[in-house]
């Protein structure tokens, strides 16, 4: 999943996930992020990096990118205290900064052991149907799929091209990857989204999906709202003030939603209403799975 950032990739991804599972798919979700959201959502203690189950067949983990260059470098190093230290020293963040791609290499990395059948945590024989990965906010979007073939090509040969390479090869596959874009249906979203799938076209990943999250739902006629707008000429009225506004918030939406599969035609586009809740928790996510499954 990618897309702008607060668009709703994490809830997307997470009813998605449920989707999945309740179609017999063991699935678990990846949040790629400093910052996980799935605890919260499920109501359960803090997703750390193992993998919880959250759900009849799913599962879900949170993948820290910093976390995981520190188990990278652990596995390269031979003694793990040499990893720590490099890890706490400057020369670490040197080594980082200097190594464009790193983190993102390393995250995608243990989302790609996920689709594995042979894994390399002992006693760990589980297999997934499907791994839902939900990606850090466009800036980073396109670039955290293409740093695999980058470092490829800037490794040369050795152990981490080997696997940056075997990443790339799965990434590219359509048979195997696809990428699911999130938009709210607003300018700046779809603009984002039209970006994003060049990115990817560029980067040779298929699109499978577009996810258009937060519709306002399209409750009045035309006919209504001119009643409406005259009513309101009438009298003073909040909720008259709120319907109007409702409508126009609406009107605008199903523009960019029109603009949107315009400059996408070929790809599916799933439209998930705005939920008007005060809290937003595994309920919430049922809902939107259940308008996935439609
Ligand atoms: N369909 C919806 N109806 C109502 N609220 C929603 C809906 N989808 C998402 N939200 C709310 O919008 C906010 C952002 O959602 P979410 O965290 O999934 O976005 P994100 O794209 O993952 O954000 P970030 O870029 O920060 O990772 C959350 O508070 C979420 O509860
Ligand atoms: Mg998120």
């Amino acid at each position: 999943m990618t897309g702008k950032g607060g668009v709703g990739k994490t809830t997307v991804a997470y009813a998605l996930g449920l989707t999945a599972a309740a179609a017999g798919k063991r699935t678990i979700v990846c949040e790629i992020a400093r910052q996980e959201r799935g605890s919260e959502l499920f109501g359960i203690e803090p997703i750390g990096f193992n993998e919880v189950r959250v759900g009849d067949g799913l599962w879900a983990i949170s993948i820290d990118p910093d976390r995981m260059v520190r188990e990278y470098l652990e596995v390269l190093l031979p003694v793990r205290a040499m990893a720590s230290l490099l890890y706490r020293s400057n020369l670490f963040a040197y080594l980082a900064a200097a190594t464009p791609g790193l983190q993102e290499v390393v995250s995608i990395g243990k989302a790609y052991e996920l689709t594995l059948d042979v894994r390399r945590a002992p006693g760990d024989g589980r297999v997934y149907d499907l791994v839902i990965v939900d990606s850090p906010a466009t800036g980073h979007g396109v670039g955290f799929l293409e740093a695999p073939g980058t470092f490829r090509r800037i490794a040369r040969g050795g152990p981490l091209a080997d696997q940056a390479s075997r990443i790339e090869r799965m990434i590219t596959d359509p048979e195997r990857c696809g990428v699911g874009i999130v938009a709210t249906p607003e300018e700046m979203a779809v603009n984002e989204s039209a970006d994003l799938a060049d990115g990817l076209a560029e980067a040779g990943v298929a699109l499978d999906e577009l996810y258009v999250n937060e519709l306002f739902p399209d409750r009045f006629s035309a006919a209504e709202i001119d009643e409406i707008r005259a009513a309101r000429e009438r009298v003073e009225s909040p909720a008259l003030d709120a319907a109007i506004a409702e409508a126009e918030r609406a009107a605008a939406q199903r523009i960019e939603l029109e603009r949107l599969r315009g400059i996408l035609p070929g790809v599916p586009a799933h439209e998930l209403p705005f939920l008007f809740t005060s809290g937003f928790g595994e309920a919430e996510l049922r809902d939107l799975a259940e308008e996935l499954a439609r």
